[in-house]
């Protein structure tokens, strides 16, 4: 009997790695709160992973986090494994907006309370709260920075976004199009590469089906690969005269760095502004060599500790703090924002490590 439980285990564990899909439980007593995260595969999540671990091992209460691993079904999954452990809190980050809304109606059939956290879940009334950044503020914020870093007029402007599939690719676009229109208007920046954005650059605020075609075709759906795909036929397409020095609206660092090395191994390239977001380590060393420009720092503390005392306010049977709501296209989701920094090599040693984010000697050449 024992033997077979080792073989089963082992096996359990095999299949684990295998599919990527990791779990986690800490604190004490009966399963409370079900956590999943959208994948593994990328840095952001991890540092969310890493924060909830702290978080829950502080808690009286028992915490489980799964991955969904970027698969609406095994999003599917892991909220049906986690309903079947009696959660009575669901805290959610879909992979996809609209498609995760199966998923939470069915914990919601369960009183289960459901919280969308940094990504909202969309047209659908089962969601109960959101705890995010403000992800416009982050669109302006790396908007900003290209504004701010750019000389002279008529500079080619490189433009890139999220997942179609992600409310805040929206978000981090509107912000965008808020400081980046007037500058295109008054003629700062000249459009290198959307024909979509093109059309519409005279209009200062866009509809969300205006602002989807742009998205679509400047997605890089979150994907590295793609990005750096899209960066380089952008590059092979681009006349000299969107050349030079450039800058570039890297929607997130994975896939800034991505881009920012194709563009820096394009002899037409004389120089370049870029934006990113999440200050993941990664990243943070190419702020420090100078390959990326800038990221948007959101503290993941901040966010963990927010989702999570919602979370135990909500099992104590009281009413959370909000700060505002968010329409999710069905209903007003009551949401708690937090606020963001833009960070760069002048304010990264502060930001990231005086602030004990990171640790210094995680990086190199940083002074
Ligand atoms: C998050 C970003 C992240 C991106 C890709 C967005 O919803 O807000 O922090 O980089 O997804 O995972």
């Amino acid at each position: 009997m024992k033997k077979l439980f080792l073989v089963l285990s082992i096996a359990i564990m095999a299949v684990l790695i295998a599919t990527g899909c990791s779990s986690s439980t800490g604190g004490s007593g009966d399963l409370k709160v079900g956590i999943v995260l959208p994948t593994k595969d990328e840095q952001r999540w991890v540092q969310d992973e890493e924060r909830f671990k702290e978080a829950i091992a502080d808690s009286e209460y028992s915490a489980e986090i799964l991955f969904s691993q970027g698969s609406s079904a095994k999003e599917k999954e892991n909220v049906n494994t986690l309903i079947s452990k009696g959660i009575d809190v669901l805290i959610i980050t879909p992979v996809d907006g609209d498609s995760a809304g199966s998923a939470v109606e069915a914990a919601k059939k369960e009183d289960i309370t459901v919280i969308a956290y940094d990504r909202l879940i969309t047209n659908t009334d089962a969601v109960d709260y959101y705890v995010t950044f403000d992800s416009v503020a982050v669109g302006e914020a790396q908007a900003q920075y290209l504004v701010d870093h750019s000389e002279g007029s008529g500079v080619p402007l490189y433009m890139y976004a999220g997942a179609a599939t992600d409310n805040n690719a929206f978000l981090f676009f509107e912000g965008a199009w808020n400081v980046l229109q007037p500058k295109i208007a008054d003629g700062t920046f000249k459009i290198a590469n959307s024909s979509e954005a093109e059309a519409l650059k005279d209009k200062a605020e866009l509809s969300r089906e205006e602002m989807s075609k742009i998205v679509s075709q400047l997605t890089t759906g979150w994907d590295p690969n793609e990005a750096k795909n899209k960066a380089e036929t952008h590059l092979t397409s681009a006349g000299d005269d969107m050349k030079g020095d450039v800058a570039i609206l890297g929607p997130n660092d994975d896939t800034a760095r991505a881009i920012a090395d194709v563009f820096s191994a394009e002899s037409g390239i004389t120089s370049y502004v870029i934006s990113g977001q999440d200050a993941t380590k990664a990243s943070i060393q190419y702020i420090i060599d100078d390959k990326q420009s800038m990221t948007v720092f959101k503290d993941v503390r901040t966010l963990v500790k927010d989702a999570m005392d919602m979370a135990l306010t909500i099992l104590d049977g009281e009413t959370p703090e909000t700060t505002g709501s968010y329409d999710n296209g069905s209903t007003e989701v009551p949401a708690k924002q937090s606020d963001v920094i833009s960070v760069d090599k002048d304010n990264v040693k502060e930001e990231i490590v005086d602030s004990e984010y990171y640790k210094a000697d995680e990086f190199t050449g940083l002074e």
